[in-house]
């Protein structure tokens, strides 16, 4: 069963139209706005602003928004990361991604010959890593909040209620899916039924979950009855995650990092993401080079973000794994003098296949996935928020606790599983990255904010796994280096490599034939990838006003006031 789903899942992409004429401006507001996957999260988080909210308590509300409205992503049973810029200029970053459980270790998903059991880290029970979700709500609540928790449960607990109309994407996103609920779960799940655009979905047992936890706080998640329920359901799926895993989790507050390129300062989530480390190797990387002078997605402009994301995620895949299990040499990897060097062998006459860079021997074969969700929030006092959230993949491991009315995710596949064996993004990574109880999965999410000469420029990110790094690095560089508007900058078309394997991947129908024919005699592999992210962020201008960039990859939607 299990090699069967492994086989299916790599194939199931999420088709979404990639345009290529995008109105020039997005949504404009004065005070305040979301940029979200779901317009009634963006209109919720908006909605908490107008009560005199702030960005972070419309984050605690479109997050839970998200869990009810985009199940496919939005989560309580997942993590996600959250970087923040407050009016003030104070920055942080929160780390609400899951854990391996205590019984976890190196090889659970290695046969006896020592080979990856396909699907093991994916699908079902096995796959869940220690949910961060409701833990990391509660923190951002704790230090900054200013709205009783009550104000911002509520208005998801009622959309799960009321229920949500089934739009085209979401129909076909589910059908692509029920037969994997069917493997996956021993009963059939609510999204199993047969549904149609235009239905309204209920999810009367999440609201009552959300209720449980509204009222009691935290611990209901961690250390309650839904704690208890949940253990129960993983066990009886064969899982190992136990009542101690869920009373030991903690989300953390972490520094995030930080850099300055040209003019602005990059604010972007550190490890346990790799997102602002590569980020930053990349942006330093191609900093020398004047890409401004550069014709957007032209044959320069794309070799030098090729080469120069080649080198990122090689290191990437050798170095970058748990802060809190592996020491990072962070200095080395960004420093100045290290990425020149790295770059040196970079030239416009010819590529550097990715095996010259290799920490190892490797061969990879990139299977293709899913889904992630991010969301950015500008308020009225100047406050800034970029959260990414995930189950991994879409509908995480499939399974769904119907009881508590949520599904859980399969985070476990971010691990190296085995040295040198790709996850479901193609990611390949070593010890650094190896399996340990407890410790935190390697994630490429990338919420990052923007300054621009001490103000707040823009905040976005994106879903889209490996993608997501050269998702948010290409968007940054429309608005600064190419002055695209944000919402331009969003729904340009986008290219992606990640070492290995060694291809370019483009968005199909959206760079020309000589283009293409120039990047395959210059000696690059070219392939194909729809959609490469879907960023959502905020631009603020320069006389206060913002802009909204909600990319039509999805259905996201900007709502301000
Ligand atoms: O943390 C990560 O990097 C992945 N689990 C994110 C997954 C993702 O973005 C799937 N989406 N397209």
């Amino acid at each position: 069963m299990k090699l069967k789903l492994v086989f299916s899942l790599t194939f199931l992409l999420v088709i979404s139209s990639c345009t290529n004429n995008p109105p020039e401006e997005g949504l404009t507001a004065k005070n305040g706005m979301v940029v979200s996957a779901r317009e009634e999260a963006s209109k919720i988080g908006v909605e908490i602003l107008k009560k005199g909210g702030n960005a972070f308590d419309a984050m605690i509300a479109t997050d839970l928004a998200l869990a009810v409205s985009f199940q496919s992503a939005g989560n309580i049973g997942g993590g996600g990361f959250m970087v923040y810029r407050k009016a003030t200029g104070e920055t942080g970053a929160l780390d609400y991604r899951e854990k391996a459980p205590l019984t976890a270790s190196k090889d659970m998903y290695l046969d006896e010959q020592g080979n990856v059991i396909k699907g093991m880290s994916l699908a079902g029970a096995m796959a869940i890593g220690v949910p961060g979700t409701i833990a990391g709500i509660f923190k951002v609540h704790e230090k900054f909040g200013s709205l009783p928790i009550e104000t911002l449960f509520q208005p998801a607990i009622d959309l799960a209620n009321k229920g949500i109309v089934v739009t085209k994407k979401q129909r076909s996103r589910i059908k692509m899916h029920q037969r994997y609920f069917q493997l996956v779960n021993k009963e059939k799940i609510l999204f199993q039924e047969e549904i149609s655009v235009g239905d309204t979905l209920r999810f009367t047992n999440l609201a009552n979950t959300l209720s449980r936890i509204m009222k009691n706080g935290r611990d209901e998640f961690y250390k309650g009855d839904t704690a208890r329920k949940l253990v129960d359901f993983i066990s009886d799926n064969n899982g190992i995650i136990s009542l101690k895993d869920l009373e030991l989790y903690e989300a953390v507050w972490r520094d995030p990092v930080e850099f300055q390129y040209d003019n602005l300062k990059i604010i972007s989530m550190s490890p346990p993401s790799s997102g602002g480390i590569c980020l930053e190797q990349i942006m330093k990387m191609i900093e020398p080079y004047d890409i401004n002078d550069l014709t957007h997605n032209s044959l320069d402009y794309i070799k030098i973000l090729v080469e120069a994301e080649r080198r990122s995620f090689a290191d990437r895949s050798y170095y970058l794994g748990d802060p809190d299990f592996v020491s990072i040499p962070k200095e080395k990897l960004v420093e100045k003098e290290y990425l020149l060097e790295r770059m040196s062998g970079f030239s416009f006459e010819s590529p550097t296949p990715s095996h010259e860079i290799s920490y190892g021997n490797v061969n990879v074969e990139l299977l293709e996935s899913d889904e992630t969700t991010h969301y950015s929030i500008v308020d009225q006092f100047g406050n800034a928020i970029a959260v990414t959230t995930t189950l991994n993949g879409t509908y995480g491991s499939q399974l769904y606790c119907s009881e508590l009315g949520f599904f859980l995710n399969n985070e476990m596949d971010d691990f190296s599983s085995k040295p040198g064996s790709p996850n479901m993004f193609g990611l390949i990574g070593g010890s650094a990255n190896k399996i340990e109880p407890q410790k935190r999965m390697l994630s490429s999410m990338t919420p990052t904010i923007v300054e621009k000469e001490n103000r707040l420029f823009m905040t976005l990110g994106s879903p889209g796994g490996s993608r997501i790094i050269t998702s948010v690095l290409q968007t940054i560089l429309n608005v600064h280096e190419f002055n695209m508007s944000m919402n331009k900058a969003v729904n340009s078309p986008r290219f992606h490599h990640q070492w290995m394997p060694d291809t370019i991947k483009l968005e199909p129908n959206s760079f020309n034939s000589k283009l293409i024919e120039e990047l395959k005699s210059f000696g690059y592999n070219i392939g194909y990838k729809n959609p490469i992210g879907v960023v959502d962020g905020i631009l603020v201008r320069a006389n206060g006003i913002l802009e909204g960039g909600a990319d039509k990859r999805g259905e996201d939607i900007a709502v301000g006031f």
